[in-house]
């Protein structure tokens, strides 16, 4: 794939290699996380640069709501107006973390332009990579590059690439790994369900939710990062659009033979994907639910019995997300916490930042609704590499 410097002003810069291409070591890099509230050390904040809205492909149609702008196909490169917004948004981001003495990376360059062709399938162009927090999954040392269900996300792992081999290199104890990659053949979809999608009305697409019917079948082994709440020794995965059960068993078996206990999570939502605006942990004790989105029966169970707090959202203060944007308006959930007193919330989030100062953190407003329709809120728009801390166990009373 050809690159242009130009299309990616805000891409991370080539490694420096030695001459055998082994890249240099950066001295004091460290990684390791275990959970999404812990002092963060060292982040990757994503970039807007000549993101592409990519044609419908089988996943993503089931994700963009009933009357969405985005149903009908407005496939072609966000407009440069737009990206320089949301860039705007995310280095002003990057900068406000760096003024904290945090490390912030940025991804690197991929063509995100180029059709792309696999013996499997073909689409109009990638995505972007606004949100390294769908791609990347940091468990403990261990940074996994996510299989990614939506077909124009196949090659997102690439702008990571280097970083990672970056990161092994100078923490001699860190491991990067790739999950299996999927092939998002037609195969991989209930295609009639895809077809049938675009006519149902959010009733009919909730009641298939419930049933646990989605557009993705279990040919393959499929998960986005973004669908993995990560609590210490306890890990919580979403079961949804993006995220199958084969990956939810993937995942189980991958981890717990290293001392991790998988959880399968399931919520009223006719669009569960990503459960960064869902159900979000805030500090040790307490998470955030979205009140639209309940829990399945019986799912509670495991907080509750290990005293933790599960508070309601407020609303947020919008009535509906931007233009051309995959989210809904529960971004206003989506937020970064920098240690367990201090968050960084959207700034036009009032209602949110009230209720984060009443449970008694520290607010830091950060403007970022301009970039949302690139790929979410300030969770999305980052992945952890080092947060202080070790891997707790929070959950010591596990079901009977
Ligand atoms: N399903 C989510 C995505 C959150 C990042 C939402 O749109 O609410």
């Amino acid at each position: 794939m050809s690159i242009s410097n130009d299309l990616y002003p805000n891409a991370s810069t080539s490694l420096q290699r030695k001459e055998s291409g082994v890249p240099i070591v950066r001295k004091g890099l460290h990684v390791e996380s275990y959970n999404d509230f812990d002092p963060l050390r060292h982040v990757i904040v994503g970039i807007a640069d000549n993101q592409h809205i990519p044609e419908a492909c089988p996943a993503s149609n089931e994700k963009i709501p009933a009357g969405s702008p985005m149903r009908g196909g407005k496939a072609g490169r966000r407009t440069q107006e737009s990206i320089d917004i949301a860039n705007e948004c995310l280095n002003d981001f990057a900068k406000l973390l760096e003024a904290r003495n945090i490390i912030v990376d940025r991804p690197g360059a991929v063509d995100w332009h180029e059709r792309i062709i696999t013996p499997d399938f073909t689409i109009s162009s990638g995505f972007g990579v606004m949100p390294p927090r769908d791609c990347l999954l940091t468990m403990g040392k261990t940074m996994l590059m996510a299989p990614m269900s939506f077909r124009s996300r196949y090659f997102e792992y690439l702008a990571y690439v280097d970083l990672l081999r970056e990161y092994f290199e100078s923490d001699p104890n860190c491991l990067i790994e790739q999950a299996p990659r999927p092939r998002l053949s037609d195969e991989s979809f209930r295609m009639d369900y895809v077809a049938a999608y675009e006519f149902l009305s959010d009733e009919e697409t909730m009641e298939r939710s419930l049933r646990k019917e989605y557009s993705t079948k279990e040919t393959d082994i499929l998960f986005d990062a973004a669908d993995v709440m990560r609590l210490g020794k306890d890990v919580f995965v979403q079961h949804g659009l993006t995220t199958n059960l084969a990956g939810i068993h993937w995942l189980k078996r991958k981890y717990e033979a290293q001392g991790y206990r998988i959880h399968t999570l399931s919520f009223e939502d006719n669009h569960p994907i990503h459960i960064d605006a869902t159900f979000c942990p805030l500090r040790p004790g307490l998470m955030l639910l979205n009140p639209n989105r309940p829990l399945f029966k019986g799912q509670r169970e495991i907080f509750e019995k290990n005293d933790w707090e599960i508070v309601e959202a407020v609303k947020p203060s919008w009535e509906n997300p931007p233009a051309l944007c995959y989210s809904s308006t529960w971004l206003s959930m989506n937020t970064l916490i920098l240690d367990h007193k201090t968050v960084c919330v959207e700034a036009t989030e009032t209602a949110q930042m009230e209720q984060f100062d009443k449970l008694g953190f520290d607010v830091i407003p950060v403007a970022m609704r301009d970039a949302y329709a690139f790929g979410g809120g300030l969770h999305c728009a980052t992945a952890d590499v080092w947060r202080e801390g070790t891997c707790e166990d929070y959950f010591p009373n596990q079901f009977s």
